[in-house]
């Protein structure tokens, strides 16, 4: 096939997802390909919420804070897909935290309950990294307790309500080293998540992203 049908093809792919509302994207440039190998690789082995194209994201997200000091964390673990992810792209250290019993609460969006994986399932799922992964396991903010010296620069927040995301971001912020990314999942498919967000960054001189998923980043410029 010539390069001139390819591109006729592609476009004509485009157009028609178009029609349905949807964008494609590609991961068949070599800069793209270990990010494509671990979100499609990773979600056999792991169970997760998140989108091979979200994976993806998450992926390139952690990679491009690799020379940012301090640690990685993520907020919202269900039973590890994305903290897989995570681990698979970076040589870091990861804070996972999680109630590990699912939602704390209910919305009217999501239940209280739904997506809970025990803290047992997630040891046994990412027994490969165990070396560098630390589970804190509680309601956040209060199960962050005895951290407030730690450094990030990366953070992954997949907590689906207000509350939590809120309290995430509040917590996170000022622990987030210059050149840092926080990633969010669920913006702007869960009410909850885009008002935290939001609220939390309307008087602030700082503008967040959203991205080709049910994803938006912050980038730390101060
Ligand atoms: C959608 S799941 C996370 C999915 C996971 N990131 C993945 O895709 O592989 C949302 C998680 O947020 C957790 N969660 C929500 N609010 C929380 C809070 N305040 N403290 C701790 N965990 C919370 C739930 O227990 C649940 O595991």
């Amino acid at each position: 096939m010539t390069e001139t049908w390819k591109a006729r093809l592609q476009f004509a792919l485009h157009r028609t997802a178009a029609r349905f509302s949807y964008g494609v994207t590609h991961y068949r440039h070599p800069l793209r390909r270990a990010a494509w190998r671990a979100a499609t690789e990773i979600p056999k082995r792991i169970p997760t919420a998140t989108t091979p194209l979200e994976c993806a994201e998450i992926y390139q997200a952690v990679h491009a804070c690799e020379k940012i000091p301090g640690d990685v964390a993520e907020v919202g673990v269900y039973r590890g897909g994305t903290a897989g992810i995570i681990l698979a792209a970076s040589q870091k250290r990861l804070h996972l935290f999680d109630t590990f019993g699912g939602l704390p609460s209910g919305d009217g969006q999501f239940a209280r309950g739904e997506w809970s994986g025990s803290i047992e399932d997630v040891r046994a799922n990412l027994a490969a990294w165990a070396h560098r992964v630390e589970l804190h396991p509680g309601f956040f903010p209060e199960s962050a307790t005895g951290m407030e010296g730690t450094c990030f620069s990366f953070v992954h927040l997949d907590l689906d309500l207000h509350e939590s995301t809120r309290a995430a971001l509040e917590w996170f912020w000022p622990r987030l080293h210059r050149g840092g990314l926080l990633l969010s999942h669920d913006y702007p498919f869960s009410r909850g998540v885009v008002r935290a967000f939001d609220e939390f960054f309307r008087d602030r001189p700082i503008s967040f992203l959203q991205l080709a998923g049910n994803q938006c980043l912050a980038v730390k410029i101060d």
